[in-house]
């Protein structure tokens, strides 16, 4: 296979609308070779190391099966058992595990932290949740999304099909708020975001611009108003534990209630990136009723995953 340029995975808008529409497509074949047991070997003797600062299921076991499933193997590290938890420098981890693998996914707090690694990797990094971002899961949820109402009459996806839509953001404007925003900008759909005061996404952070594809609402019934997707997430995130008791009370109306989705239009879908907190964040009647899809969401991580490899690894396959 000839060598293409390296390039790195660390945020949504680190691929173009075109590139998407390619992926897309790509995870929904993907996807079918899995489901009818097709050996789908593109990435045989290629190493992915997997560093894990922050705890996880999904990423962990969607990365190692998807891995394994293309044909090459998984290195998986932890801050604890690895230097990296006795201080060695990022870039000199980056520019080791670079020089013995082929391709390297992390989860860490700071994007800094990331972008560091990535400046001294010799191979494509993945960004597999950071504080700032989780570009993984968002692909996931834009692939489910499209799964269930974004169907060709051939029952191919069509990437297009998420033009114009609306999505409605409940809770906190974390990394996932961010992620939705870049891919709402990039895509052409929008997003109407309700967050408590003093959890409001910044769009610098966010890095996305003021425009008409995302509108602030104070009241989360009036977010979800006439949306297409009603989506949440934890209200304490990973490396937010010590303000837990606070953000429970100011949080409590950011719960996402049968009430809320009847806001919404009637085929709206709920999604949740999980782990989920039943009486938190979500209802159980919801999260567990007719209208979520959060287990294909889940599932469609490995898919989506496996063809991100692919395509950092191999570019554009026919
Ligand atoms: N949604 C998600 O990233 O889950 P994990 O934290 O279990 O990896
Ligand atoms: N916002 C959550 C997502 C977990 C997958 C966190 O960062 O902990």
């Amino acid at each position: 296979t000839p060598p293409v340029p390296v390039r790195h995975y660390l945020q949504f808008k680190d691929f173009s609308a075109d590139e998407y529409a390619y992926l897309l497509e790509r995870i929904w074949l993907i996807k079918r070779k899995f489901k009818t047991y097709q050996k789908h070997h593109t990435l045989t003797d290629r190493t992915l190391a997997m560093i894990f600062e922050k705890a996880s299921t999904r990423t962990r076991v969607s990365f190692e099966a998807g891995m394994y499933q293309l044909g090459g193997s998984v290195v998986h590290l932890t801050t604890g058992d690895s230097q990296l938890g006795r201080s060695e420098p990022i870039e000199d981890s980056a520019r080791v595990i670079s020089r013995m693998t082929d391709i390297v996914m992390i989860r860490t707090f700071g994007q800094e932290k990331i972008e560091r690694f990535a400046a001294h990797s010799r191979v494509p990094v993945i960004n597999g949740l950071t504080n700032e971002f989780h570009p993984c899961q968002i692909l996931a949820d834009l692939f489910t999304w499209l799964e269930y109402r974004g169907r060709r009459a051939d029952g191919s996806i069509d990437p297009q099909a998420l033009r114009g839509k609306t999505v409605a953001w409940v809770g906190d404007g974390n990394n996932m708020a961010n992620t939705w925003l870049q891919a709402a900008e990039l895509l052409g759909f929008k997003v109407h975001v309700s967050t408590p005061s003093g959890y409001e996404v910044d769009p610098q952070v966010a890095g996305v611009g003021q425009g008409e594809f995302w509108q602030v609402f104070d009241d989360p019934m009036e977010a979800c108003r006439g949306a297409d997707l009603v989506t949440t997430d934890v209200w304490t995130s990973m490396g937010w534990e010590a303000e837990n008791e606070k953000r429970m009370k100011a949080f409590a109306a950011w719960c996402v209630t049968p009430e809320m989705m009847a806001m919404a239009q009637p085929d709206a879908l709920f999604m949740h990136c999980l782990p989920a907190h039943r009486g938190e964040e979500v209802t159980a009647d919801v999260i567990d009723g007719p209208q979520s899809v959060v287990w294909d969401e889940a599932e469609n991580r490995m898919h989506v995953q496996k063809a991100l490899m692919e395509y950092l690894l191999l570019g554009r396959l026919a």
